[in-house]
């Protein structure tokens, strides 16, 4: 029995895009909320924390650590957590500080989570292992929780998210997400595999390093694939991550994510968020337009959550000029 601790609204439902469907010429699109997971806004990580925050108390932690960008939705809901399970949280933060903290930024103050602030990413490493060396000597019991949620423990809650789909009848030909840490990708490709799920997986990468995706997603896969689906093997091709929609960086905003967060949210009354699913959601606007997506399959849109990042100062021109 894997440990779990039981606190997203599971199961998160599946509903069909209908006026987004016909805007695109005809592809089925469904849509996982996954952005309705429950914890502080819900999002992708609340799926992994249930298996994190087991093995973090299975270890008697006391502190959660984790790292990540000032508007990281991941650090967000680890602050939640936290706050949930009666736990201290650290995190270090990189990006330019706000005079005013707005967004996911100001709920991590909220949660009572202590900020370290490091000014690029080249220190982040250091200081995250630093913060973690002196809570242990200090006896702080720290739990180092992974960038983005994604080790092979994080990776398992999105194996059963497979299953879930599977108990929902669910018949994609593709769940297509946003990538990042890659846990999210390990995880529905292992549950694939593991549940004889018939579809396939299209990442779409949001950092200008599809390539790191791809190594963080077998990081997270190796050890849950080990145990989970024995003798399995992987072929390049197994491995769709897309760093097509990437090439302007991390989080900065296109025309693209403009228009595909403009889509959703007046065909369908649903906000995406600027940096992920917004991403995410342009990439496959513009596969189903080359017709690499074809016009007869189901698409299973996993939104992944992230929305309180709407709010930032810094991203209201997808407001403004979608
Ligand atoms: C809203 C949202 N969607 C998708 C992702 C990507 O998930 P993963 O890090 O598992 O690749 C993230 C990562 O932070 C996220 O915050």
């Amino acid at each position: 029995m894997i440990p779990r601790l039981r606190f997203a609204h599971l199961p998160t439902p599946v509903d069909p895009l209908p006026r987004l469907s016909q805007v695109l010429g005809g592809p089925r699109l469904l849509v996982k909320r996954d952005d309705q997971t429950g914890l502080a806004f819900g999002g992708n990580k609340t799926r992994k924390l249930e298996f994190l925050m087991a093995e973090a108390q299975e270890m008697g932690a006391k502190t959660l650590i984790s790292a990540g960008a000032l508007q990281s939705n991941h650090c967000r809901q680890t602050a939640a957590a936290a706050a949930r399970f009666g736990m201290e949280c650290i995190l270090v933060l990189t990006g330019k500080t706000e005079e005013t903290p707005s967004a996911n930024f100001m709920l991590d103050t909220l949660f009572g989570a202590q900020i370290i602030h490091v000014v690029g990413r080249a220190g982040r490493d250091r200081v995250l292992q630093e913060t973690f060396e002196t809570d242990s000597r200090e006896g702080k019991k720290p739990y180092l929780v992974p960038y983005g949620g994604s080790s092979p423990t994080g990776a398992l809650g999105y194996v059963y998210a497979v299953e879930e789909v599977m108990q929902q009848n669910v018949d994609a030909n593709w769940f297509v997400f946003g990538s990042s840490s890659g846990g999210t990708h390990a995880g529905l490709t292992l549950g694939q595999r593991c549940f004889n799920y018939p579809g396939r997986c299209s990442a779409s990468a949001s950092t200008n390093r599809g390539a790191v995706c791809r190594s963080m997603w077998s990081h997270s896969l190796r050890k849950p694939a080990k145990k989970l689906a024995r003798g399995s093997s992987w072929a390049p091709e197994d491995v769709l991550v897309n760093a097509d929609y990437c090439k302007a960086g991390y989080s900065i905003l296109t025309d693209a994510e403009r228009e595909a967060v403009g889509l959703f949210a007046r065909y369908e009354g649903l906000p995406l968020d600027p940096v992920y699913t917004g991403r995410a959601a342009a990439g496959l606007i513009d596969l189903i337009r080359k017709d690499f997506f074809k016009k007869d399959e189901t698409f299973l849109f996993w939104h992944t959550g992230g929305q309180p990042a709407l709010f930032a100062d810094r991203y209201q021109s997808v407001v403004t000029t979608s």
